[in-house]
């Protein structure tokens, strides 16, 4: 199942579980995929993955959530504290703002499928039990690539938005910048591996880096436009 290719994205990486010395051992989320495919057995799947080292600090592994047959998909990051704790994806102040940005560009918020490139949250510990949030790495988006792969057959979506560099790197790979590629339908790449493709993917920021952005206003606007794309893209193929 898994590809590699010139255009290969992150995810397409070959899990490195060649373990140089007391490097964690990642053999990568396929041998925990269901053969069939459903919510409950994916969920299940995800709640017993040891594809990395991610799964041991997680209070859980949060799966993909939204109806099937969502025509659009939204990829985000990792899940956060509060998704981690409830186990649902953006439930917490990102998916408060995306819900927002989604409903701005015309976007019904309850037909659209969210889900992350990483399933486990990562962070650091920080003061009195809090938990600092730290992106996953390339390492940990190659591990988990054969959920998202789960996913998208499952769901079949018409269109994706990848939501910040690292759901952008899952599916592009290391040369890909948001800047350069939002706001505009780019193709799926080939090399991505995947059973299902979508028409179209459009990227755009993260939610969570608008809420810490300085010109958070802005940014906002910037990123309904980029949802204005998806939804225009998606009254053009209904
Ligand atoms: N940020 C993400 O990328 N995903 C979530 O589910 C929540 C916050
Ligand atoms: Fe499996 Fe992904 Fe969790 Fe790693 S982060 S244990 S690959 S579900």
């Amino acid at each position: 199942m898994v590809m590699t290719g010139a255009l290969a994205g992150y995810g397409t990486e070959v899990a490195r579980s060649g373990r140089t010395s007391g490097a964690p051992e990642r053999p990568g989320a396929q041998e925990w995929v269901p053969d069939e495919l459903g919510p409950e057995p994916l969920a299940a799947g995800i709640h017993a993955c040891r594809g990395c080292e991610l799964y041991r600090d997680a209070t859980q592994g949060v799966p993909g959530d939204g109806p099937l047959g969502a025509p659009l998909m939204l990829v985000g990051e990792q899940p956060g504290d509060q998704e981690d704790r409830q186990g649902l994806p953006f439930v917490g102040p990102a998916g408060r703002l995306l819900d927002r940005a989604l409903g701005d560009a015309g976007i019904d918020p309850g037909e659209v499928y969210r889900t992350n490139a990483v399933k486990h949250f990562r962070f650091d510990p920080g003061r009195a039990g809090k938990r600092i949030h730290k992106g996953p790495g390339r390492v940990h988006v190659a591990a988990c690539w054969p959920w998202l792969v789960a996913e998208l057959e499952l769901v079949r979506p018409h269109g994706v938005v990848v939501l910040g560099a690292t759901a952008g790197g899952a599916v592009f790979g290391a040369s890909f910048r948001v800047g350069a590629s939002r706001g505009r339908p780019l193709d799926w790449p080939d090399a991505a591996g995947t059973t299902w493709r979508p028409s179209w993917v459009v990227a755009s920021t993260h939610p969570s880096a608008v809420l810490r952005s300085r010109q958070r206003d802005q940014d906002y606007a910037a990123l309904v436009a980029d949802l204005e794309v998806a939804a225009s893209l998606l009254a053009q193929a209904s």
